[in-house]
């Protein structure tokens, strides 16, 4: 086990109903002034955004509501969000809704805090964040896991680049789960939630040689059994409470950094799918479920054995007679692939409806991957821009 550090901060208010708990959370944090941040209908179709404006009322605490975040959500959108925040006087922003509104709180609260400084500098890395503004969260589905976690995706809408940032500053004080705010969503988004689940266990799962680790080794993968199962029951039943609530802690702890400490993060896949998202505004979530095939069998031969264990701990697969490691591996990855389609997840670029892209675009695809031939993506297999260029090619079809 290499050494880290675990610093995970976030208060949970887990259970049907947390919400009503908001007020409370909120002065207890210290704020007076609440800016909310939502996306488009959903928490204002449920009543939600309604509950929360009264609970917040009821605490005896001023309150400013802001919509319209968008899925891989906007710079433009979180600067406007900044100058309301601004003219309020908000001392907190709430996010309520999922990892894109989350990250445009994250990029609202630190706009907040840095008046003079543009939010995209710190996502360019032109400026360093030294300070943030406080904020809460109440999760409206189980997938980015941005309420516990120290990242934020924006894209900028003037360059279609999606870039992220990380830092400890932003991890949110608190976080409220409630499992049945979640019943209303699209199992187009429940899929897409447990792909991305998964992804960020897998993305610290394979780290270049994986010293021994096991006790991390273990949660990953009774992580990704639960949310194999919770998630094949909620493809079916999204109101079925139990499922809901696997996946929902389940998002929680595959970003938090739980599930792989004591190792290195990959996350190349994350980079391919981003690149898909800037240019192409596709979900998240699908665009791991086209990219992680691809890019496990353009790397299995780093270490056929970490894959074939995988198979073997988190699928159950097992050895056939006289079967090599790479074989099994192979069977790994394929059974992944499959579990994507049993939940109508798409594994190519038309699946993902994107249709057959034209070698200019893949070419522009893995020079935007690579930061303009600047940086190489991964750990587990680091892959240079004709590395990166043949794993999207493989998704192209
Ligand atoms: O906008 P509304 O109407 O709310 O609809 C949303 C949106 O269309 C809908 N939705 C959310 N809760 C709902 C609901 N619909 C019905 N009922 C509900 N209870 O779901 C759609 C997707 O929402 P979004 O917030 O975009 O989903 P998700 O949580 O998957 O977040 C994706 C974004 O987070 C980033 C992704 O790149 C992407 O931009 N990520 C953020 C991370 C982080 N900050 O730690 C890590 C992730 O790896 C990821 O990169
Ligand atoms: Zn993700």
């Amino acid at each position: 086990m290499q050494a880290f550090e675990f610093y995970c901060p976030t208060k949970i208010y887990f259970g049907k109903g947390a919400e009503a708990r908001v007020g409370e959370a909120v002065k207890h944090f210290g704020g007076t002034k609440v800016f909310i941040v939502y996306g488009g209908h959903s928490a204002v179709k449920s009543g939600l955004i309604a509950r929360i404006e009264q609970t917040l009322t009821d605490a005896g605490l001023e309150h400013m509501s802001f919509g319209g975040v968008q899925p891989n959500p906007r710079l433009s959108h979180a600067r406007e969000g900044v100058q309301k925040a601004l003219a309020f006087g908000a001392d907190f922003i709430l996010g309520v809704g999922g990892g894109s509104v989350m990250d445009t709180s994250k990029a609202i609260a630190h706009g907040v805090a840095n008046p003079e400084t543009d939010i995209w500098d710190f996502w360019s890395k032109k400026a360093a964040l030294t300070k943030t503004s406080k904020l809460g969260a109440v999760l409206t589905i189980s997938a980015a896991g941005s309420e516990t976690s120290d990242s934020a995706v924006l894209t900028n809408d003037e360059t279609t680049l999606k870039r992220g940032l990380n830092t400890d500053l932003q991890r949110p004080l608190f976080a409220i789960m409630d499992p049945e705010l979640t019943y209303t969503l699209p199992r187009y988004q429940v899929g897409c939630g447990v792909v991305d689940i998964m992804m960020h266990t897998l993305e610290r799962y394979f780290n270049p040689g994986h010293p021994s680790n096991r006790m991390t080794d273990e949660i990953a993968e009774g992580l990704l059994r639960t949310v194999i199962d919770a998630g094949r029951v909620a493809m079916q039943d999204s109101h079925n409470y139990d499922a809901m609530s696997e996946i929902m802690w389940a998002g929680s702890l595959s970003h938090n950094n739980l599930t792989g400490l004591g190792g290195v993060k990959d996350f190349s896949v994350h980079q391919f799918g981003h690149e898909l998202s800037g240019m192409f505004d596709a979900a998240h979530g699908a665009t791991l479920s086209v990219m992680w095939p691809q890019w496990a069998r353009y790397v299995v031969d780093t270490d056929p054995a970490r894959f074939a264990h995988y198979g073997e701990a988190v699928w159950r697969l097992t050895r056939k007679g006289g079967e090599s490691d790479r074989d099994l591996a192979l069977r790994a990855i394929d059974t992944t692939e499959e579990f994507f389609r049993s939940i109508d997840m798409p594994t190519t670029f038309t699946e993902l409806g994107i249709g057959v892209l034209s070698e200019e675009q893949l070419r522009e695809l893995a020079e935007r991957c690579t930061f303009f031939h600047t940086r190489v993506v991964g750990k587990f297999c680091p892959l240079d821009y004709d590395g990166i260029l043949a794993v999207y090619r493989m998704a192209n079809k």
